[in-house]
Order: C-alpha cells, then sequence, then structure tokens
C-alpha cells in the first residue's frame, strides 16, 4: 500500500468532516461526486430489483450480481470524465476486487463506529475526505432486508452452492440489517 499508514490517523482526523457545513456553496467535487456515487448506486439496486421481483428466490439477481456488476461500474467509468471514478469497497468483500484501501478502512471503521455508537445520521451519511490533489466522496451502503439473501446469515442452499463457485473466498455474508455492507466511494481530482 502506497500509504504511509502513521500518518492516516491524524491526517484523517483533520480533513474528514460531514459534508454540510457549508450547506449555501456546497464544493463542485462533491456534488460531482454524488452525481457519480448515484449513478453507479442507481444502476446497481434498480437491475436487483428488478432481478429480485422477477425471481424472489435470489438467483437471477445473483447471476446478475456475479455477471454484471464489475461490468457496470466499468462502463459507468467510462461515462464519467477523466478527473473521476466511482467504485464500491467493503472491509468483507465478496469480489477481492473490491477490497478497501487504507483510506477506504478509516472511513469505513468510522462508518462503523457511529452506527456502534448510535452517532449515525442517515440523512446527513457523506464523508469528504482531502488525499492530496484528490477529493474523495463516501457514501455508505447499509444492509437493508433485501441484501440478506445473498449477504446475511441465513442463505438459501442454492445461493451458497452458487457463492462458493464463484467466490471461493467470499468474505460478504453475517451481514445483519442496519449494519454497514460497504461504501461507495468517487475519487474527483482536482482540474
Ligand atoms: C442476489 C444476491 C445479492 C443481493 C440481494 C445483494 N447482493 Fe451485494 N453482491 C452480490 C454479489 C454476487 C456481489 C459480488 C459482485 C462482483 O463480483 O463484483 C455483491 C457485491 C456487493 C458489494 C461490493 C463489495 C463486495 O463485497 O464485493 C456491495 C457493497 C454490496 N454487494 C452491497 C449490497 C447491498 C447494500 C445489498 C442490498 C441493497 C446487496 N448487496 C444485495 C450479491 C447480492
Amino acid at each position: 500500500m502506497k500509504f504511509k499508514m502513521l500518518l492516516i490517523p491524524a491526517l484523517f482526523s483533520v480533513s474528514v468532516f460531514a459534508g454540510e457545513q457549508n450547506a449555501t456553496a456546497p464544493t463542485t467535487a462533491k456534488q460531482e461526486g454524488i452525481e457519480y456515487i448515484k449513478m453507479l448506486g442507481g444502476a446497481l439496486k434498480s437491475q436487483l430489483q428488478t432481478h429480485m421481483e422477477a425471481d424472489p428466490s435470489g438467483m437471477s439477481a445473483l447471476g446478475f450480481c456475479t455477471a454484471k456488476a464489475t461490468e457496470i461500474t466499468k462502463e459507468i467509468n467510462k461515462k464519467l470524465p477523466n478527473h473521476a471514478t466511482v467504485r464500491r469497497a467493503s472491509l468483507k468483500s465478496r469480489n477481492e476486487k473490491n477490497a478497501p484501501d487504507a483510506i477506504d478502512m478509516q472511513v469505513i471503521q468510522t462508518y462503523e463506529k457511529e452506527i456502534a455508537d448510535k452517532t449515525f445520521i442517515p440523512t446527513d451519511d457523506i464523508k469528504i475526505i482531502e488525499d492530496g490533489d484528490t477529493t474523495r466522496i463516501y457514501k455508505p451502503l447499509i444492509t437493508e432486508a433485501a441484501c440478506l439473501k445473498c449477504h446475511g446469515k441465513d442463505l438459501s442452499n442454492e445461493i451458497k452452492k452458487s457463492l462458493a463457485i464463484n467466490y471461493p473466498k467470499d468474505q460478504a455474508v453475517d451481514f445483519t440489517e442496519g449494519s454497514l455492507r460497504g461504501i461507495i466511494v468517487s475519487e474527483i481530482k482536482k482540474h
């Protein structure tokens, strides 16, 4: 990892803030980031819902996530300007490509602490991190009842079987409703 781990907590404590400090003049990077987060989150969620409604067993939705989540992420990134990216990450990832980096980890742990301490405010959940010439905009993904079919404690045998084949190192199970499943982050380079 490129970051010097020891420096991050100090850097982090000064640069994390809850987003709405300057409500009359939000930064362009924040607005941009939120837009790209919605593009990725919205695309994945709407298709997931369509598949879940068509096939409540979850198998069609699982096929969709397995085959398309990475592809859709790539397609959306192609549509973004060169100075921007958007991706998902989780401490307990299913797809290893979604493993968090050092800054993601700090943000994830902050969200987890807020949820545990009951200080988490769903309507004020965006976090902004300044990292050199890049602004990171974070949105938490909270586990809902609908996620539990594939990320919960009690998976059907067919879902377990498919996950074992496609994701032998799957860590993204045993989540409960209301816990942090992961984050979406958009990185906006100064331009
Ligand atoms: C039908 C099964 C299914 C459901 C329901 C489901 N997921 Fe997933 N999820 C997956 C699969 C499969 C992947 C791995 C996709 C890939 O290969 O990129 C995944 C990956 C993820 C990731 C990326 C990080 C990682 O673990 O790789 C996040 C974040 C995530 N899911 C959140 C959610 C949330 C939040 C919900 C509920 C709104 C949800 N999922 C519902 C199957 C599901």
